[in-house]
Order: C-alpha cells, then sequence, then structure tokens
C-alpha cells in the first residue's frame, strides 16, 4: 500500500508534522512518499496511491476558510471524483488559534473530491503567529498526534 503526503511549509514545522504522520504509515508498514504542493501538481500521479495526506500552516486565509496558496492550488489541480476510493487525511499546524476550522474546512474539500475522509485530523501548535520567526518547535504530545493519525490511515485504508 502506498501513501502520498502534500504539505505546504515556511518555517518548516508542516513539514515536520508531514513527516510525524509518515513515520506512523510506515510504521504499519505503507510506503510514503512526501511532496511540497508547489510541485505536487507535475510530480506525483495520484492514481498509484491508495491514501492521500495533505497539510497546510494555517494562515487565516478567507477567514480560515482556505489553507495555504499552494495547498489550494494543489486541490484545485484535482478533478472532482480523483480522490473516489482513496482514504484521505488533513493536518494542520498554527501558532494557537483557526488550525480546527481550517481543519475542517480542508477535510470538506477532500470529501467533495470523493475522498474517504478520516476524522479527528491533528491540530499541531508550533510557530509564531503572524510571523515568519520559527518559533516553538511542536509539543511531543502533538508529535505523536501526528504519529497516530499515520496509523489510523493506514488502519482505515486496510479496511
Ligand atoms: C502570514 C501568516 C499568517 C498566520 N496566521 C496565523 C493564524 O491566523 N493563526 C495562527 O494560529 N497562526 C498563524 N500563523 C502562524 C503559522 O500558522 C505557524 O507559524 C505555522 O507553524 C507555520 O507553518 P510552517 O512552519 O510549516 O511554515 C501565521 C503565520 C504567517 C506567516
Amino acid at each position: 500500500m502506498k501513501a502520498l503526503i502534500v504539505y505546504h511549509t515556511k518555517t518548516g514545522h508542516t513539514e515536520q508534522a508531514a513527516l510525524d504522520v509518515a513515520r506512523g504509515l510506515e510504521s504499519c508498514g505503507v510506503e510514503c512518499a512526501a511532496c511540497a504542493a508547489a510541485n505536487a501538481k507535475a510530480a506525483a500521479d495520484i492514481s498509484e496511491y491508495e491514501i492521500l495526506a495533505v497539510g497546510s500552516p494555517t494562515y487565516g486565509n478567507r477567514r480560515y476558510r482556505l489553507p495555504a496558496r499552494q495547498v489550494s492550488d494543489f486541490l484545485d489541480s484535482l478533478s472532482s471524483g480523483k480522490l473516489e476510493g482513496k482514504t484521505c487525511g488533513v493536518f494542520t499546524v498554527n501558532a494557537g488559534w483557526g488550525g480546527e476550522k481550517l481543519a475542517g474546512a480542508m477535510e470538506r474539500a477532500l470529501e467533495v473530491l470523493g475522498g474517504h475522509v478520516v476524522g479527528k485530523s491533528p491540530v499541531v501548535k508550533a510557530g509564531a503567529p503572524l510571523s515568519l520567526w520559527k518559533g516553538p518547535d511542536a509539543s511531543p504530545s502533538d508529535v505523536s498526534k501526528c504519529e497516530e493519525f499515520g496509523k489510523k490511515l493506514a488502519r482505515v485504508a486496510n479496511g
């Protein structure tokens, strides 16, 4: 079984969360590829993957209804029904607020594309609000939340 993790990051926290989700998937025997959203359209043929996880920093775009532009562009590039039969999940990193709302919006975007969305998406707290200062890293409990989410995606995909 193969998983694709598409994410955007500026200061590294969302990339770290993607690696944490990947570790969980891999511990269940899933082969993982992680890809920056800006390159995903060209680099990844999504049809070869059974699992898709999408991660974005929380930026407050359209009052938390949209992820980072690179992630939005990737989702916009997928045609309707493209995620049919795939197990999907989202994760986001925020410095303190808005992440829950964004995660809900991203879950719905994947559902609209036909994905079977696994809920309880991890919302990681890291970084600094409204700033490109790297700020604090995720707590160990947020790291394990991402890892557990990866395991959950693998379990659901395995039926
Ligand atoms: C332009 C901008 C807007 C942001 N808006 C929010 C916000 O509304 N709420 C929040 O909790 N964090 C906000 N942040 C903080 C980021 O979500 C946080 O730093 C995150 O870790 C960045 O992810 P990255 O390290 O993968 O780039 C904002 C950061 C930037 C640069």
